[in-house]
């Protein structure tokens, strides 16, 4: 027997952070919300990319509708950001993102894709592309494997 179809989204959403200016706490914040929202995702069946551009963040989530849904709703309820906008919600044919919570930011290893993509000035004024926010991390995960060596699933 045929396994039952289910239903795959991504749903790609920008926000403003809410964390210290002090880079140090900063990093710790951060990495509370990695460890929470990766254990969360792992359990959901989710993979994820998190971009942070400033005090912006800009996410790409995937997984099976329901799922997204729910993980929307922890997300959206997550006091250390606030006007969480969605940008795009639709089916997908297949997984994008080989992670369960991934984060890009800029620095000088990937400041060259931030540049290209130029997100900063459409965050700003509150119209990011969803491609855009899409492509840049398509190319920072496409980066960060050929670095490890397995850029032939990336094609
Ligand atoms: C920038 C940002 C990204 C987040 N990404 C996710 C995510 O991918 N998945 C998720 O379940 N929660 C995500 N969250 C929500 C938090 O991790 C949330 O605290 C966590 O889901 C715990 O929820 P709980 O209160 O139900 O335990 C995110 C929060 C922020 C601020």
């Amino acid at each position: 027997m045929r396994a039952k179809r289910t239903s795959l989204v991504h749903l790609i959403y920008f926000s403003r952070l809410n964390l210290s200016s002090d880079p140090q706490l900063r990093a710790s914040q951060l990495g509370d919300i990695t460890r929470q929202a990766q254990k969360k995702n792992e359990f959901a069946v989710i993979t994820s990319f998190l971009l942070i551009e400033q005090n912006f963040a800009a996410q790409v989530i995937e997984g099976e509708r329901t799922s997204i849904q729910e993980a929307f709703n922890r997300i959206v309820e997550d006091q250390r950001h606030r006007d969480v906008q969605i940008c795009e919600w639709r089916e997908i044919a297949k997984r994008e993102f080989v992670h369960s919570f991934k984060t890009g930011l800029r620095n000088t290893a990937t400041e060259t894709l931030f540049n290209k993509a130029n997100l900063l000035p459409m965050l700003q004024r509150g119209t990011p592309k969803a491609s855009a926010i899409h492509g840049l991390a398509i190319g920072l995960q496409a980066d960060a494997m050929s670095k490890q060596g397995i850029d032939h699933l990336f094609i």
